[in-house]
């Protein structure tokens, strides 16, 4: 019953509002950073189908592949830019000994993936696929290394192995196993949730083995390690509290994870099969992620206000139930044009907080959680409304951020939770062209907004658009282009800018100039 009053409720006030405008106003001249491409990442654990099947095949696969990844899989992720890939978990992550994943492929150990189903894993993609595969896509590596059940000096191994150019012995093992230069890897995970799957730690403990793993991750050569701390569970402040106070010093990074989730226990909800106001909750809790930003950049300014640690947001999306007959604890889901608008809002948010915010890995790239890719054993691939919102805000990668005012009407939805009806985010490129996107979340009501521009006259503005008839619409093996991208006409210049007809359940990039 209080379900379908929330949802009488949203849909009258709605109406009343249909006619309200949207007015954005940007101010270039507070214009003063550039938005990191690294906030674009992604996330590719051994977890179900992301890395066997959705990544890799192997050279002597029937599916068409370069080198063993999947060709189609690997020219989506150049499309998309992807500027960074973490890997190899998650919480697979603090069960992985390196160690097995190199030399011949018939030579290496099997082990049981306990986190994800008790799935055999035999090793076949390890140190060298995952960082060639990087190299393939042109993409940095994050490598998680293994707090939980590792030791120091397997830590300390596998960085002189990744990254030492000297006549040392892993360099030589590395060699010996067929790549003679070192790779370049920045971005170095020590732990992952060390709260839980990664140790059940208390912080004080962790921020101590935190300092001892992190001091023997050895720069080599022009290498340079960019140390990042396992970090807090969404809502748990205390977690970065003791951890900026204890450990601040040896980090330069400190991450986080957010997931828009209903709940650990129970039904998490269909990806598919939901309602309007379940829509409406789903923005409300993935917009909450701004709060958990602001309070978790909030500590720590107090212990390092010249902001030299970066916050990673290493894992974010939607988490719904798993796929009726698909194996359980493998987390594949469908993605629906509601897990589309979440990704399209979360960023809006994160462009805000790119002063301290410097990474952020959407969980997972291909066929775990919120994936950009689906992919089946017939080598077919399905990409998502989620990948396509990331292809259309590829164009902020590295831009110039421009700060925006933006009054738009809120509606209130279960959990007392405020949703902006339209959101929206902008940069200016290296060419000088002006990108905004736009998100009109009404599941029912088109949006006129209005956007204060100077000297529009002699610019050109083009658009695109990612709707679809229903929120629930996704794409499928048999109807892959159900939800797509298409070019968008609702936009009227004025004298000082421009006017822009937002569609119901509508996501807008437009280009200026
Ligand atoms: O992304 C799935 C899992 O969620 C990761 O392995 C873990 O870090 C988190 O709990």
């Amino acid at each position: 019953m209080r379900k379908y009053l929330t949802s009488l409720f949203v849909f009258f006030s709605f109406s009343l509002f249909a006619q309200q405008k949207t007015q954005i106003t940007l101010h270039p001249d507070k214009a003063d950073r550039a938005i990191p491409k690294e906030i674009y990442g992604q996330f590719a654990e051994h977890l179900g189908t992301c890395i066997y099947g959705g990544i890799w095949v192997g050279e002597d696969s029937p599916i068409p592949n370069k080198n063993g990844y999947r060709t189609d899989v690997l020219n989506a992720l150049k499309e998309l830019k992807v500027p960074v890939i973490r890997w190899p978990g998650g919480c697979f992550a603090d069960e992985y000994h390196w160690m097995d994943g190199i030399g011949p492929r018939e030579n290496r150990p099997t082990m049981v993936n306990t986190n994800w189903g008790g799935t055999i894993e035999d090793n076949s993609f390890g140190t060298h696929e995952f960082l060639n595969f990087c190299e393939l896509v042109g993409a940095e590596p994050y490598i998680s290394g293994n707090v939980g059940s590792g030791t120091v000096e397997e830590m300390a191994k596998w960085v002189e192995y990744m990254t030492s150019d000297g006549n040392s012995p892993m360099a030589n093992l590395r060699r010996e196993n067929g790549r003679d230069k070192p790779w370049k890897v920045k971005y170095f995970g020590v732990g992952n949730e060390s709260w839980g799957c990664g140790g059940n730690m208390r912080p004080e403990f962790y921020a101590d083995l935190y300092r001892q793993y992190q001091t023997y991750c050895r720069n080599y050569g022009d290498n340079r390690l960019y140390k990042v701390a396992s970090g807090a569970s969404d809502y748990d402040y205390n977690w970065t509290e003791v951890l900026m106070k204890n450990a601040a010093r040896h980090m330069h990074g400190l991450s986080v994870h957010y997931y828009t989730v209903k709940g650990w226990s129970g039904s998490k909800g269909s990806a598919t099969h939901f309602t309007e106001d379940d829509f409406y909750w789903t923005m409300g809790k993935a917009l909450e992620i701004e709060h958990v930003i602001q309070k978790h950049i909030e500590i720590m300014d107090k212990y390092d206000p010249q902001k030299r640690v970066g916050l990673l947001m290493d894992e974010w999306g939607t988490w719904w139930d798993e796929e009726p007959g698909t194996v359980r604890g493998h987390l594949y889901q469908q993605n629906a044009l509601r897990d589309a608008f979440v990704a399209s809002l979360t960023f809006d948010i994160f462009h805000k907080y790119t002063d301290r915010l410097s990474m952020a890995n959407i969980a997972q790239m291909v066929n775990v959680l919120q994936a950009m890719i689906l992919t089946n054993d017939k080598g077919e691939m399905v990409l998502t409304p989620t990948y396509h919102v990331f292809n259309m805000y590829k164009v902020h990668q590295d831009a110039t951020y421009l700060p925006m005012n933006i009054q738009t009407e809120k509606m209130d939805v279960r959990d007392d939770r405020a949703v902006p009806v339209v959101s929206a985010t902008a940069s200016k490129d290296k060419t000088g062209a002006i990108h905004i996107s736009l998100s009109n979340v009404d599941a029912r009501g088109s949006r006129e907004v209005t956007i204060e521009l100077p000297d529009m006259k002699n610019k050109s503005v083009k658009g695109e658009i990612l709707t679809s008839a229903n929120l629930t619409d996704h794409n499928t093996f048999e109807n892959p282009n159900k939800v797509q991208v298409t070019s968008f006409n609702g936009i009227s210049k004025t004298n000082n800018g421009l006017v822009v007809k937002l569609p119901a359940k509508s996501i807008v990039t437009l280009k200026i100039g």
